[in-house]
């Protein structure tokens, strides 16, 4: 008889956006003719740049010719996008983070789930809340948690509530944890984290032996000068952090999946008789056991994005979305509501009106003015009465759905 990991009973519910994808099918399939506009998920609209397209197509040419073809590459990623990554990424800004500390994988969402399994189920995991649900529905799939209590919270995750009256930034944990998940800016609420601020959650890390976790897949829509791109900028931190970054928000690589996880070599974790380890090592060895490398076209894709044409082409493709939500962000507190994000992130924070529950909001919405966004509840307790709008969509749509949400009433 198979038994099964038991752990993914304690899910309380199904993936957030398959849910979504789930009930707005319904409402399309009842309705048809409808124009729905979708602001819900997170994902790109504007196409591959030019720089980078190029470099694909020519990627796949290579893969056509005897001479140029290519069968399995290296695992951690090649050579040459990793240098362009160390380089442009983290050298050109100052931070010493070599070709030899990057890992590149098919996505951050990947990452940020897969960690998990070289870290001990003994380990106490701290989530922000509201929070991208990867982070705690891979926390309970790894074994980490008891049950989920109903008031949402799993026995076992250390929650760290980010609300309107602490700024969206939390506090830090009074329980040590031993694994931080930290995302700046933020996935959902659209907040940023000063250096200040990312330098207590190091000290903090050093002081406690807990590891950091720095999700960075928004760092190409900070705006405003002097927040911190990465968690490196922070002294100290290469002894306590990981940082995941992605080309999927940034360049428009939601299909075309490419991303990479970063971690220094002096970042260690322990055994249980306080030997310490490698966590690089560690996360190499599943790397290379578990996944064959992101495919040859992609990667040289990827690395068009640092020359300095795709520099140019996908920075102006960020500017379109943040245009975008500068639009939302006025057009939503023109229409009466409290909006928080959209400043140096892709995403919109909304407070529902009269306190209206957020799915009861996401049905209000769907129904009467035919727009999808994302249920602040799907991201956790806190999120409840909150609303996410995500900027990526073409510019008519945005309009028109703002129009449509301002004659909600
Ligand atoms: C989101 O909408 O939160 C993201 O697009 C989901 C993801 O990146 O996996």
């Amino acid at each position: 008889m198979a038994l099964i990991n038991e752990h993914y009973l304690k899910l309380k519910a199904g993936y957030l956006f398959p849910e979504i994808g789930r009930r707005v099918k319904e409402f399309a399939d009842a309705n048809p003719g409808k124009n729905i506009i979708r602001m819900g998920i997170g994902d790109v609209t504007q196409p591959l740049a030019p720089s980078v397209l190029k470099a694909f197509h020519d990627g796949v040419d290579e893969m056509g010719k005897a001479e140029s073809f290519k069968g399995y590459g290296p695992e951690q990623g090649y050579e040459f996008l990793r240098q362009a990554i160390a380089v442009n990424a983290y050298q050109a800004n100052g931070i010493d983070i070599s070709a030899d500390d990057i890992i590149v994988s098919d996505g951050s969402k990947c990452d940020t789930g897969n960690i998990q399994e070289i870290f001990g189920s003994e380990n106490k995991i701290a989530i922000c809340d509201p929070v991208y649900p990867v982070y705690a529905d891979t926390t309970v799939m790894s074994g980490k948690t008891g049950e989920c209590a109903a008031n949402g919270y799993y026995a076992g995750i250390i929650y760290m509530p980010c609300t309107d009256e602490n700024g969206f930034i939390p506090e830090l944990p009074a329980e040590r944890p031993d694994l931080i998940f930290l995302c700046y800016p933020n996935n959902p609420t659209g907040t940023v984290a000063s250096k200040e601020e990312l330098a207590k959650w190091v000290k903090y890390a050093r002081d406690n032996k807990s590891i950091i976790l720095f999700d960075a897949a928004y760092e190409a829509f900070i705006t405003e000068p002097g927040i911190p791109r990465s968690i490196y900028e922070i002294e100290g931190a290469k002894e306590v952090a990981i940082e995941f970054r992605s080309f999927s928000k940034t360049a428009g690589f939601t299909g075309t999946r490419c991303a990479f996880t970063v971690i220094p070599e002096e970042l260690k974790a322990y055994d249980s008789n306080g030997n310490a380890h490698s966590v690089k090592k560690l996360w190499l060895r599943r790397h290379t056991t578990k996944f064959n490398g992101v495919s040859y076209p992609v990667q040289k894709a990827a690395a068009a994005v640092y020359t300095a044409q795709g520099q140019k082409e996908v920075s102006d493709v960020v500017a379109y979305y943040m245009e975008n939500a500068r639009i939302m962000r006025e057009s939503l507190s023109a229409a009466g509501y409290t909006v928080f994000g959209g400043v140096n992130a892709p995403y919109i924070w909304v407070k529902t009106k009269n306190n209206m529950k957020s799915w009861d909001f996401f049905d209000k919405v769907l129904n009467e003015a035919n727009v999808v966004g994302t249920p602040g509840s799907g991201f956790g307790p806190a999120g409840e009465g909150y609303f996410r709008f995500s900027a990526f969509a073409d510019r008519a749509n945005v309009i028109e759905a703002m129009e449509r949400i301002k004659k909600l009433d």
